[in-house]
């Protein structure tokens, strides 16, 4: 068979993500590298021209091909899947714009990685193009980006530092979004994360009509649900539990590994791959996980929750939706903008998430009542949405084009499982995303 002409092609490049992504490409964009050749896709020749002249300042724009395709022309999107092997998708809410992609990709066998941080639609697309990804061997990863990336290696870094009889009973990430001007985001965060809300019953619905996963065997009871506003000394914040597409996400890799106690093999690995693969994941021992969003002050604290009880009572009614829709800026007390966060205001922001684990330090103590093992861990990193968002998503396109025979053959699957046991966090590292330990204690 010919090799489609582009390594991969970006789709909804003209997006306020999207030309962060085709930034972060470009740098890759080198003969000593994976990534050959890619081509922007949108649906507007003028938008496409001029975020490849911005991803490119200060040097003039690369002749990168700039294809039309718009979601609602299926055959538009199918001519993109024969033209590459890879589509990076960055076209959002994905509730609305992101199944005939995962579609065409499904049934033309092309690999796809998303941004998507909204749970209905990942479960949905597991739900409904599994079995025939695996068949016609598309690999399809949504949550490359901030959601929920972090998260999953942040978890699997934490479980792996619970060595010998030591085991996690809960492991508790708290994010912390720093910033020495004004945090602000993209109005297409916003309107995913109000419709998300606006059908919760739905994913609640779905869930219940699948089958039952198996979970994780995970030592010690269920952890306490905990007072609402956390005040956790130790790392500085005050925290609240955040309804996140993270959790879900990182329950989903859990239970795809209680499936598959040694990850899932590759399309045709070599023998040391085998051995490295069941090894890392013989390391990787599941818990409890929950994510709070913390703020050095209370103050700080009051305003997240005001703002998600604003979208909790609004987004459940048209006239709330089109009120939040429509002045995201009043109804997010500042932090979701149309015209998305100024570049001064991206490049000054950066993140920390702490993962807090607790356990049992032996077998011998997991009968006990309360854990007896503390181990704290951080991954930090630049500003979320746009800077490692980008970064991740590149970095996980580029294990794909360097190793996809190690990786599994096909399926809608979590980045955690995919690419948990490659060189993605050393990768991450070396683009600014840290992993460190913090502390032990027995
Ligand atoms: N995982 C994460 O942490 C993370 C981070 C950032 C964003 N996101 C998600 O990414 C998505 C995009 O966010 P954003 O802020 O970049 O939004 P945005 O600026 O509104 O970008 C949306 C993109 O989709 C394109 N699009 C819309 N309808 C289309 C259609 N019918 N055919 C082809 N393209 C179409 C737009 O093209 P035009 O330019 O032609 O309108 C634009 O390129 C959202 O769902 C957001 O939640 C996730």
């Amino acid at each position: 068979m010919e090799e489609p002409p582009y390594d991969l092609i970006i789709l909804g490049a003209t997006g306020f993500t999207g030309k962060y992504v085709v930034r972060e490409a470009l740098k890759f964009l080198n003969s000593s590298f994976p990534l050959k050749s890619f081509a922007l896709a949108g649906r507007n020749l003028t938008k496409l021209t001029e975020t490849l002249k911005w991803a490119a300042h200060p040097h003039s724009p690369p002749p990168i091909p700039l294809l039309i395709a718009d979601i609602a022309d299926p055959q538009s999107i199918r001519r993109l899947c024969t033209q590459t092997n890879l589509i990076l998708n960055c076209v959002g809410p994905f509730r609305y714009y992101g199944e005939p992609v995962v579609a065409a990709c499904v049934e033309t066998g092309c690999d796809y990685l998303d941004i998507c941080g909204e749970p209905e639609f990942m479960e949905k697309m597991e739900a409904n193009y599994h079995e025939r990804a695996v068949q016609s061997g598309a690999l399809v990863v949504s949550a490359c980006g901030f959601d929920s990336v972090p998260a999953e290696l942040g978890f699997i870094f934490n479980s792996r530092q619970w060595v010998g009889q030591s085991a996690p009973n809960r492991i508790e990430a708290y994010m912390s979004l720093e910033s020495k001007r004004r945090v602000v985001w993209n109005f297409g965060t916003f309107e995913s994360a109000v419709l998300g809300v606006a059908n919760a019953d739905q994913l609640l619905k779905l869930r219940r009509s699948r089958p039952r996963r198996p979970r994780p065997k995970i030592p010690g009871p269920p952890p306490p649900k905990g007072p609402t506003i956390e005040h956790k000394k130790d790392i500085g914040l005050w925290a609240v539990r955040l309804p996140s597409a993270d959790s879900s996400v990182v329950r989903r890799t859990l239970s795809t590994l209680a499936e598959n106690p040694q990850g899932l093999p590759g399309v045709n690995e070599s023998a040391d791959e085998i051995e490295q693969r069941k090894t890392f994941w013989s390391s990787v021992k599941p818990a409890h996980f929950g994510v709070k969003l913390g703020s050095k002050s209370l103050i700080g604290i009051l305003r997240i929750i005001t703002v998600g009880m604003l979208i909790g009572l609004l987004a459940r009614t048209s006239l709330g939706r089109w009120l939040l829709l429509t002045f995201p800026l009043v109804f997010s007390l500042g932090w979701f903008r149309r015209k998305g966060p100024s570049e001064d205001g991206v490049n000054s922001a950066s993140f920390k998430m702490w993962f807090v684990g607790h356990g049992f330090s032996s077998s011998n103590s997991e009968g006990n009542a309360e854990p007896d093992m503390e181990i704290v861990t951080r991954v930090m990193g630049p500003e979320i949405g746009y800077l490692t968002t980008a970064i991740i998503l590149v970095q996980c396109a580029l294990i794909v084009l360097s190793k996809r025979e190690a990786l599994p053959q096909g399926g809608t699957l979590t980045p955690g499982i995919v690419f948990g046991s490659t060189d993605l966090q050393q990768r991450l590292q070396q683009n600014g995303i840290s992993f460190d330990v913090i502390s032990k204690n027995a």
